[in-house]
């Protein structure tokens, strides 16, 4: 208990980045270093929590509504409770040497948000990066920004807001969104079904930079018919985590 208070107060978190940043400046960032920052500062910005009362669901989900509002939504789990961060650490790192080292502008976009503790681990890691945020609910984000800003997130500036259905293609939708960028990270954590993943990537397809990476969470077999459909990607899949590049 003590330990935790410890690990999540705001001069452990700040101490923990400034290190991270110099062992990017110094060359000697580690896939490990990595994934160890990376659990810490999840669990710095809230952690693992569930039963997370839904709000809103999308008019076209197949799903049961009644038992989707009684289990609720699930967030903060990506790095630790599911155990991605190796793999996460694993492409990001390099990444993360190249855009500190050669000053890059990044753009990277989550899909499925909840209280926004992914969004805050990016803000870390890329303090200068456009970082976008897409959910059919945004409302639980805008209550926990506080929260979020006072650990420390989001000193630089705020992430990007937008409302969005992943049953819909939102091709033109995004256009409009990155207005001429390219994305270079994107992490779909929304819904988890095979249609939604499929028609998000569809709709993120034409603006994935020339090299991206593209993490789609807890979906086990939507790997398969990702490779179908676009067999020049590389296609990994790592459990329930699977991570789609263009290197
Ligand atoms: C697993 S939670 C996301 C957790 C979050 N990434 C985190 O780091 O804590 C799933 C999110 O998907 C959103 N969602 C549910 N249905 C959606 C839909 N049709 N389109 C977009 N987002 C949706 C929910 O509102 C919820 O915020």
């Amino acid at each position: 208990m003590f330990m935790k208070k410890v690990l999540n107060s705001n001069w452990v978190g700040a101490v923990l980045t400034i290190l991270l940043r110099l062992a990017i400046r110094t060359r000697i960032l580690s896939d490990e270093m990595l994934k160890k920052w990376l659990v810490l500062t999840e669990e710095r910005y809230g952690g693992f929590i569930k039963g997370v009362k839904r709000r809103k669901i999308s008019p076209r989900d197949p799903r049961p509504h009644e038992a989707l509002y009684r289990v609720g939504e699930q967030g903060g789990d990506r790095m630790a409770f599911h155990g991605y961060a190796r793999k996460y650490a694993e492409y990001l790192t390099s990444i993360l040497l190249n855009y500190i080292l050669n000053d890059r502008q990044i753009t990277i976009v989550e899909i499925g948000i909840l209280k926004g503790t992914g969004l805050a681990i990016w803000d870390g890691l890329f303090p200068k990066g456009r970082l976008i945020g897409l959910d059919i609910d945004l409302s639980y984000i805008v209550e926990n920004m506080g929260f979020l800003k006072g650990r420390g997130a989001f000193k630089g500036k705020k992430p990007e807001l937008y409302e969005f259905d992943q049953y819909l293609d939102n091709s033109h939708y995004m256009g409009r969104i990155l207005n001429g960028d390219g994305i270079d990270i994107c992490v779909d954590d929304g819904v988890h079904t095979a249609e939604t993943i499929l028609l998000t990537l569809k709709s993120m397809m034409p603006y994935l930079s020339k090299q991206f990476v593209y993490f789609v969470e807890d979906n086990p077999d939507v790997h398969e018919q990702i490779r179908k459909r676009y067999p020049r990607l590389n296609v990994e899949n790592a459990g329930e985590l699977t991570i789609i590049t263009r290197f």
